[in-house]
């Protein structure tokens, strides 16, 4: 299963493929969370990155289309993986198509989480992230309160809250969101690949609508 993960910052990408993972057993690659390692381990490319990233601005494509053709080809992907955060424009999905081919695999679904513009801002201003990158669980002041304040449920690790989570920055990147990425759903449904979900309820209803979607009509390796 080949899987992208679509949506605005802070529809619940990353939530979500955090629970896919430890359903189905394949990677999460997140663009997002390869940048963050990037701009912290102090590369070249992460310096770059950073401006773009604090500014609310999307990476230049063939940065990103850099990383993903890399990513792709570990043997880790073979049986299939999630993209969260990529593509984020047409020719990001144009490059992904070609990496594909070259690679003999195919996108079997695009699910599209749609949440209202208020509702995001409100989750990205109040997100708090582990610090473990291994770990990378995502809380909420409001929503999704740690056992212990301040800190991850799952790892024990500092909880910490990003540079591009404070208004004037999700704002921006929601503008980037409307103009350069929501585009890929007319890509994708030309394709007949886009399955929308309503991205408001609990984590685990939204989490059960999509298990529904991808394991629709899959059968046991004995036919039923
Ligand atoms: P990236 O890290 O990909 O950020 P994003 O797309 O803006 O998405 P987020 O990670 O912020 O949100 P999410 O949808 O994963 O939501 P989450 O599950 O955490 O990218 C960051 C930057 O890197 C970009 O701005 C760009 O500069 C650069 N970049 C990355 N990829 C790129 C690319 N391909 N090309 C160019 N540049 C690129 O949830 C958010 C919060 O809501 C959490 O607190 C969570 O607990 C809460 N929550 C989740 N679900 C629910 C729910 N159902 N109800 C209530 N709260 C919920």
């Amino acid at each position: 299963m080949n899987l992208i993960l679509l949506g605005g910052p802070g529809a619940g990408k990353g939530t979500q493929a955090k629970k896919l993972i430890d359903k189905f057993q394949t990677p999460q690659i997140s663009t997002g969370d390869i940048l963050r390692a990037a701009v912290k381990e102090g590369t070249e490319m992460g310096r770059k990155a950073k401006e773009y990233m604090d500014a609310g601005k999307l990476v230049p494509d063939e940065v990103v289309i850099g990383i993903i053709k890399d990513r792709l080809k570990q043997p880790d992907c073979q049986k299939g993986f999630i993209l969260d955060g990529f593509p984020r424009t047409v020719p990001q999905a144009e490059a992904l198509d070609r990496v594909l081919v070259g690679l003999g695999a195919k996108i079997d679904h695009v699910v599209s989480i749609d949440v209202d513009e208020e509702a995001l801002v409100t989750r990205l201003t109040g997100r708090r992230t582990c610090k473990n990158a291994a770990c990378g669980q995502m809380f909420h002041i409001k929503f999704t309160l740690p056992k212990k304040e301040g800190v991850c449920d799952k790892c024990g690790t500092e909880l910490y809250q990003r540079d591009d989570d404070n208004e004037t920055t999700v704002r921006s990147r929601l503008t980037t969101y409307n103009q350069a990425t929501a585009p890929l759903i007319g890509y994708y449904s030309v394709k007949g690949l886009v399955r929308p979900i309503a991205g408001v309820g609990s984590i685990d209803d939204i989490f059960n609508q999509i298990v529904g979607i991808l394991t629709a009509g899959v059968k046991c390796s004995c036919g039923h």
